[in-house]
């Protein structure tokens, strides 16, 4: 089926900044859509969004030089292809950028514009949109943040992410409702304490806190209180997001005004996993921290999962270099850090092959377009990341799980925290 053509459109994204939508319409009339999400602790090596830079306009976030890209250059590319060659579809695109990370034509142009094709072939068919991009029946595990941090709340406390896995539920659903009552327990915790104050970027409970070690404390109370035993049906995931922290050789926690050499601060890694029910963390180390990336790992990587977001940013030959050093044993996966539907999907398969564990994630910056959800059930990723359990952009992706199980009915799967051993992680 051809492409007849295809269009964008600036909307906002969960902050209220602009973000591209793109449209793409076939010949015979059927359309698909593609939004793109946003980061704020974005990795150096990510594919390059293009705003631009007017400080007279929308503060310099416009992206009206990406939508002109996409109704001029891109669209006459893209028209007349057959929308069922994404991969075709994809490199089209690459060589038409002609840049190492996109930044010619801007990755928020190329991906909306690959979202939009795989949406609208899946259209076509008559498919949803997890079939026509894969066909997978795993339900993921859901990671869902209870105290957001970071650049994500203002840079109130150090660390970005506080999450919670569901170790024990049988099913996507159940996990789901532990989900639900460790988020509403953190809140009467908060409430109690005299300390409940809204919500964060991506839905977490505003981390006001006085050390990053006291979140781990209301954490685990509010596991207890909702009924749970921490690590056994309840583990905390963290994301460090250590690139963020790390000045001129030294990780810096400013919350508590100490800070760190590399070999202590991957120390104080590994004491946390050692003293707290902690079964994930993400970016532990500086994406370009290599060394102290491999000590992580050397200490750690048999019992806890080690993901590497900024470290791999969705690229192969960096997800490559970290299997050969060994790094990590997880990769955060997320469309607009490599730009295209096809390289998303190399990544995952590459991460796969490699045994190590994909985990589909959201930015911080996200819509109301689900794609990361038909995206994590397609590859049979077995992991989902969207932040936390309120703000409808995040809950547009818990719900399509939950509609993707029911479309699934019988043939769905759902491994929950069984996804570990895929990698020989063996929790405690
Ligand atoms: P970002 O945060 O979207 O701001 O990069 C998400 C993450 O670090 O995982
Ligand atoms: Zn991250």
């Amino acid at each position: 089926m051809k492409i007849k053509s295809a269009s964008a459109l600036q909307v906002f994204d969960s902050r209220g900044n602009p973000t591209v939508e793109a449209v793409v319409e076939l010949e015979n009339g059927v359309r698909g859509s593609g939004l793109v999400p946003s980061g704020a602790s974005t990795g150096r090596h990510e594919a390059l969004e293009l705003r631009d830079g007017d400080p007279e306009k929308f503060r310099g976030k416009s992206v009206f030089r990406a939508i002109s890209h996409v109704e001029g250059e891109i669209a006459r590319a893209v028209a007349g292809r057959d929308v069922f060659d994404q991969e075709g579809l994809d490199q089209a695109l690459i060589d038409l950028d002609g840049t190492p990370n996109k930044s010619r034509l801007g990755a928020n142009a190329i991906l909306a514009v690959s979202m939009a094709a795989a949406q609208a072939a899946a259209a076509a068919r008559g498919q949803p949109l997890f079939e026509g991009l894969g066909g997978g029946t795993l339900l993921p595990l859901p990671e869902i943040q209870i105290f957001g941090g970071g650049r994500h709340a203002d840079c109130r406390i150090d660390i970005q992410d506080f999450m919670v896995m569901a170790l024990r539920a049988p099913s996507y659903a159940q996990a789901l409702e532990v989900t639900f009552n460790v988020y509403h327990t953190a809140a009467d915790v908060m409430r109690k304490r005299g300390l409940l104050a809204g919500v964060a970027d991506e839905g977490g409970y505003w981390p006001v806190f006085d050390r990053n070690e006291a979140v781990f404390e209301a954490l685990i109370e509010a596991i207890e209180k909702a009924g749970y035993a921490p690590g056994r049906d309840v583990g905390i995931s963290l994301d460090i997001a250590a690139t963020d922290l790390f000045r001129e050789g030294r990780y810096v926690l400013g919350l508590e005004a100490r800070s760190f050499t590399p070999a202590e601060f991957s120390s104080l890694m590994v004491s946390w996993v050692e003293t707290y029910p902690i079964v994930s963390i993400e970016d532990p180390m500086a994406e370009d921290d290599w060394e102290g990336w491999r000590a992580v790992r050397s200490a750690i990587g048999g019992r806890c999962q080690l993901v590497g977001d900024d470290h791999f940013t969705t690229n192969l030959a960096r997800i490559d270099r970290g299997v050969i050093a060994g790094t990590a044993n997880a990769v955060l996966i997320k469309l607009n850090q490599v730009g295209t539907v096809t390289e998303t999907l190399r990544a995952i398969r590459r991460t796969q092959k490699a045994g190590w564990l994909p985990v589909v994630s959201a930015r911080s910056g996200e819509t109301e377009d689900a794609f990361i959800a038909h995206l994590a059930v397609a590859t049979e990723a077995g992991q989902l990341k969207v932040g936390s359990f309120s703000r409808s952009e995040r809950m547009a992706k818990w719900n399509e799980i939950l509609r993707i199980e029911r479309t699934l009915g019988g043939r769905a799967r759902y491994l929950g925290a069984g996804i570990f051993e895929r990698a020989g992680i063996r929790l405690r």
